[in-house]
């Protein structure tokens, strides 16, 4: 895996020890939760056995805040390794864990510190927005993060007149420069996931089912989102489907989301939007997927392994999420 993280912590960092097999995991990470004060925060494209075991569960927005608010003393953080990272970032006296540390991303690894540098330097006098899903390194040459709920708002906040570059996600940053008008630089990264879906395959999908309704997530390449019915964040997608009279749904966003959808829609059918290689489950996240209950557990008992994030880093990296906290709040978002 090509990756920005640290190669240290290229190993997958937990503690490999042989668990009986009659244990059961559900009651025992119960346990270690409440004895250790810990709060298990779960991304909606976790496994479902994980979801079911979350405090709670969010999109890349809800989850920064329940990390900067939360009173645990740990937090176990079944996301992937930015999102962990900027738990960190928000609440550095508390102990962060990353069930398995090769949950990477590749979005956030198609932007390298190095070559972001070398790039804003070509474009004085602009803002840096940055989506959440980077690096500390990124976030730390960041004006203000973003995440894929708030991104839209937060750009039309600022002065028309303002020059902007947008990293990492081309589609994203196409996406709204379309809907704001703007012409913010776009940085040229992708996420594997989001790409790997197939207009073709859609389209047979909603010829085959009329009624459905296409609803995409903004990472998603342009034909596929000029397709959908509705754009939004996971988060947003999940509220749609429960405001919208529609009964049938083509999905197109990594598959974990269905759990909750089919969990609180029980009455409509889900269908998730097929990849271009049908031989392969694409659309799954493979960093998100790789959290376990064993993960979790043995995680919890030896608080291992945990994210660690030097201060001087944190506190530049801070500043840019605190701003999207903020401007979020003011915009009543
Ligand atoms: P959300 O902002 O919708 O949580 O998306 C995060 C992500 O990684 C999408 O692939
Ligand atoms: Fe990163 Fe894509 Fe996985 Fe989201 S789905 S965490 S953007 S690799």
């Amino acid at each position: 895996m090509k990756n920005n993280i640290n190669n240290d912590l290229l190993k997958s960092g937990f503690i490999q020890e042989k668990i009986p097999e009659n244990m059961n995991l559900v009651n025992e990470i119960a346990k270690l939760k409440n004895e250790k004060n810990a709060v298990i925060l779960a991304h909606y494209y976790q496994q479902p056995e994980i979801q079911e075991i979350a405090d709670f569960i969010g999109d890349s927005l809800e989850l920064s805040r329940q990390a900067a608010k939360t009173d645990a003393d740990m937090i176990v953080f079944c996301g992937v390794h930015f999102m962990a990272e900027t738990a960190k970032i928000l609440s550095p006296r508390k102990k962060v864990l990353l069930p398995d540390l090769n949950a990477g991303c590749s979005l956030a690894d198609s932007c390298p510190v190095d070559l972001f540098k070398e790039f804003i330097k070509k474009y004085p006098g602009h803002l840096v927005i940055s989506y959440i899903n980077t690096s500390a390194g990124i976030k730390a040459l960041t004006d203000i993060v973003c995440t894929s709920s708030n991104a839209a708002r937060i750009v039309n906040s600022l002065p028309e007149d303002q020059k902007i570059i947008f990293a990492p996600d081309r589609n994203l940053g196409n996406y709204i420069n379309s809907i704001t008008g703007r012409q913010m630089v776009v940085w040229n990264g992708a996420c594997h996931v989001h790409e790997r879906f197939s207009v073709e395959k859609i389209a047979e999908l909603k010829k085959a089912h009329p009624q459905a309704k296409l609803i995409a997530h903004p990472e998603c390449e342009k034909p596929v989102l000029i397709m959908a019915d509705y754009i939004g964040s996971t988060a947003a997608l999940l509220k749609f489907t429960l405001s919208d009279p529609s009964k049938q749904y083509i999905v197109a966003t990594e598959s974990g989301i269905l759990h909750q959808m089919r969990k609180k829609s029980p009455d409509k059918s889900f269908i998730p939007a097929p990849p271009n290689d049908s031989t392969c489950a694409c659309n799954d996240c493979s960093f998100m997927k790789l959290h376990t209950l064993e993960k979790v557990y043995l995680c919890l008992k030896h608080e291992k392994p945990e994210i660690i994030l030097e201060e001087k880093l944190r506190k530049r990296a801070e500043k840019p999420i605190i701003r999207m906290l903020e401007l979020s709040n003011k915009l009543g978002l």
